[in-house]
């Protein structure tokens, strides 16, 4: 691979031992996918923080790095970890906050920036063209489709090495000529009731290609989309989409070899259970975390069907500055009955299991609540879930 004065620096130890072991993950990393530079990046997003899955081996790893003199050379954010930053959930269970907390610190000593959640482009919006070393598959596929960023899905290590150095390795997404349509997803007709995260999950799990994502009739707003993108790269290893329309011009090729149109009866067994009225329903909203816009909606959705009932809950995941930020609706949310976590999720958290079954709008969330943590659970659209779990028959 053909380093530059600089790199040849890094690689060297010339920045200390941190810089030098990431440059040469980068080095090995990119040439076995067939690199032959490195580029530099404007901003790296560190997924795998939770103590959850990283255990005392990943912070050991960590703490090397910041004995190594590892400092971020690029803008850099973290995922959500696995503790409730504001403490206002029920639901998460908090007793690895110790063990956490030293992993956030070690990052922040680094210069990351302690911002805990998995939509990284709420604060820093990439612009198109630009190259990032983004981990967390939701926030990546999200970037390249809606921005046209440039980024693969990196795992932590690589993020990390990235963040330390300023450089990705050159293949995949960030070469146009890698980025190219090749099959035609139809989505059909998409109602306020189609539940978009099983239509993710469907794609994800059969489609191997890069899709160009068409639809009849509308129905797909930023938010559902970004359920939709999110599922697909849980269930299947999709970076990007192409959307007429949404996907910046210039970021993309298209050449279309193939078209499926998406048929309703394809995501039933995505669905999952239906809950009965003797179950107890944990409602889940917020995978990936929710954007201001979608707290005011789901108030006005708990006004309409009521707060959950009694043996109900509802639980959604938000970004940890927003307790300060948009206190008003957190605080008359919670009023409603809603449990709030900030910070987490319960994919990579501990959590209370008080109730019987996940009802969820997210195809990500159902996908590794069922995987991961062996629980029942039940894809449908957002209000859906609130009617579900709400005490007002309407
Ligand atoms: Fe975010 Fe957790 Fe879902 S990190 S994308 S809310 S699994």
């Amino acid at each position: 691979m053909y380093l530059t004065r600089e790199q040849e620096k890094m690689l060297r130890g010339d920045y200390g031992w941190s810089t030098a072991k990431a440059m040469e993950i980068l080095v090995k990393v990119g040439e076995a996918m067939g690199a032959s530079e490195l580029i530099e990046i404007k901003h790296a997003h560190i997924s795998g923080v939770s103590y959850v899955n990283i255990g005392k081996y990943g912070v050991l790893l960590i703490y090397e790095l910041l004995r190594g003199n590892a400092k971020a050379k690029v803008f850099t954010t973290i995922n959500p970890g696995c503790i409730d930053y504001s403490s206002l959930s029920s639901i998460i269970d908090n007793s690895l906050e110790k063990e956490q907390s030293i992993i956030d610190q070690l990052f922040m000593e680094m210069g990351f920036k302690p911002i805990f959640t998995c939509i990284p482009y709420h604060y820093r919006p990439p612009l198109p063209f630009e190259h990032l070393a983004w981990g967390e598959s939701s926030a990546v596929i999200f970037s390249n489709t809606v921005f046209g960023g440039f980024t693969n899905r990196e795992g932590g290590p690589i993020a990390i090495a990235s963040a330390l150095t300023g450089y990705v390795y050159k293949a995949g997404l960030h070469i146009l000529e890698n980025r190219i349509a090749k099959v035609n997803v139809e989505l059909g007709i998409l109602t306020s009731r189609t539940p978009v995260g099983a239509i993710g999950l469907w794609i994800g799990e059969n489609i191997g290609d890069l899709p160009l994502l068409t639809q009849r009739g509308g129905g797909l707003d930023i938010y559902r989309l970004k359920v939709l993108l999110a599922a697909m790269a849980a269930s299947g290893s999709h970076a990007m989409a192409v959307i007429p329309g949404v996907t910046p011009k210039g970021t993309y090729m298209v050449e279309i070899e193939d078209k499926v149109v998406i048929e309703p009866q394809y995501i039933e067994k995505y669905i999952g259970e239906i809950p009965d009225s003797s179950n107890k329903i944990l409602g889940y909203i917020g995978c990936p975390h929710l954007h201001p816009v979608e707290l005011y909606r789901i108030y006005s959705l708990l006004k309409k069907y009521g707060p959950p009932r009694s043996g109900n809950k509802l639980m959604i995941t938000i970004p940890p500055e927003y307790v300060d930020k948009h206190r008003n609706i957190i605080y008359a949310l919670k009023a409603l009955g809603t449990d709030i976590a900030t910070g987490t999720c319960p994919v990579v958290a501990k959590i209370r299991r008080e109730f019987d079954i996940v009802v969820t709008n997210s195809g990500k969330a159902a996908f590794y609540l069922s995987k991961i943590h062996g629980l029942r659970t039940s894809i449908m659209e957002l209000e859906e879930v609130v009617k579900t779990v709400g005490g007002k028959n309407v």
